[in-house]
């Protein structure tokens, strides 16, 4: 699948661009059934979590919580100063996660195919775990930064395997928010691990903190990093520990995007990591073969 060239880029970027790795049809089928999710998608008393101590808690444990479910993740920015939605719901969404490639059959065809078994394969992640998906909107005007950051603060195994598969959904550009990665920095060591550190006393779901591990300071951006501008179709392959970045999105253009992280099944997933799954809800090898 991968040719000598991006597999050399992997090893020495930490990263590697595929285009045309998901035919358009593809693309499109997937953005509408995230569509259909998030019309779907009742918010019910959860619609303004972000505005208070004890929403942020209630915010933190749907959090905590959507590892085995589907959940639509309001923008910050979408709401108004009483709480209300400043425009639609289908464009005040973040993103939809975290288990919809193991509960949702579109995603499920989309996220277990041997194109993608074989990527795997190719750069050496020994039998891959689909640990974690996100549809991630970066709506016009709002969509929001994502910060610097290794993947492999937040999905933690011993040793490390996370690995990020991001596809473009739609073509992602400077303007709207596309990815950026500093490379050759997974070859720099993890800086935090992101824990779950025990039940709120409050009441709440488990409280999380960050831990710090190498206080070296993560790639500044946009210097320090290079945009991936890349068309619908592209499949990123990103290293776990690689610095990456995305601005905010002030076009007036969406920006989707796909991602799945996987893991190696024989590495150790301690159980601090905030994303555990139910018993209900095994991680599955991502050369399963979807129904
Ligand atoms: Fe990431």
């Amino acid at each position: 699948m991968l040719t000598d060239d991006q597999l050399r880029c992997f090893r020495d970027q930490g990263f590697v661009v595929v285009e045309d790795f998901v035919d358009r049809a593809n693309c499109g089928a997937l953005r509408e059934r995230a569509l259909e999710l998030v019309q779907a998608w009742e918010p019910g008393e959860h619609q303004s979590v972000f505005t208070t101590d004890t929403q942020e808690r209630t915010s933190n444990t749907e959090f905590l919580e959507s590892a085995s479910t589907i959940w639509c993740f309001f923008e910050p920015d979408a709401f108004d100063d009483h709480g209300g939605l400043r425009q639609p719901k289908e464009l005040s969404i973040n993103k939809i996660g975290h288990a919809q490639h193991d509960l949702d059959a579109v995603f499920e065809r989309f996220t277990y195919t041997p194109a993608l078994a074989e990527v795997a394969h190719d750069i050496g992640l020994r039998d891959p775990l689909a640990l974690q998906s996100m549809y991630i909107f970066k709506q016009p005007g709002i969509g929001g930064e994502v910060g610097c950051h290794q993947d492999a603060t937040f999905l933690h195994t011993e040793p490390l395997s996370v690995t990020g598969f991001w596809f473009a959904i739609e073509d992602a550009t400077v303007h709207n928010g596309c990815l950026w990665a500093a490379p050759g920095g997974h070859r720099t060591g993890l800086r935090e691990l992101f824990k779950r550190t025990g039940a709120d006393p409050v009441g709440g779901a488990d409280l999380t903190r960050f831990e710090t591990l190498d206080p070296t300071p993560l790639p500044i951006p946009p210097d320090q990093l290079v945009p991936l501008e890349v068309p619908a179709g592209t499949l990123v392959v990103l290293d776990g520990l690689l610095p990456h970045w995305s601005d905010v999105n002030r076009s007036d253009t969406s920006r989707h995007a796909y991602t799945v992280h996987c893991i190696s099944e024989s590495a150790h997933y301690p159980d601090w990591n905030w994303l555990q799954r139910t018993p209900e809800l095994p991680l599955r090898r991502l050369d399963t073969v979807a129904a």
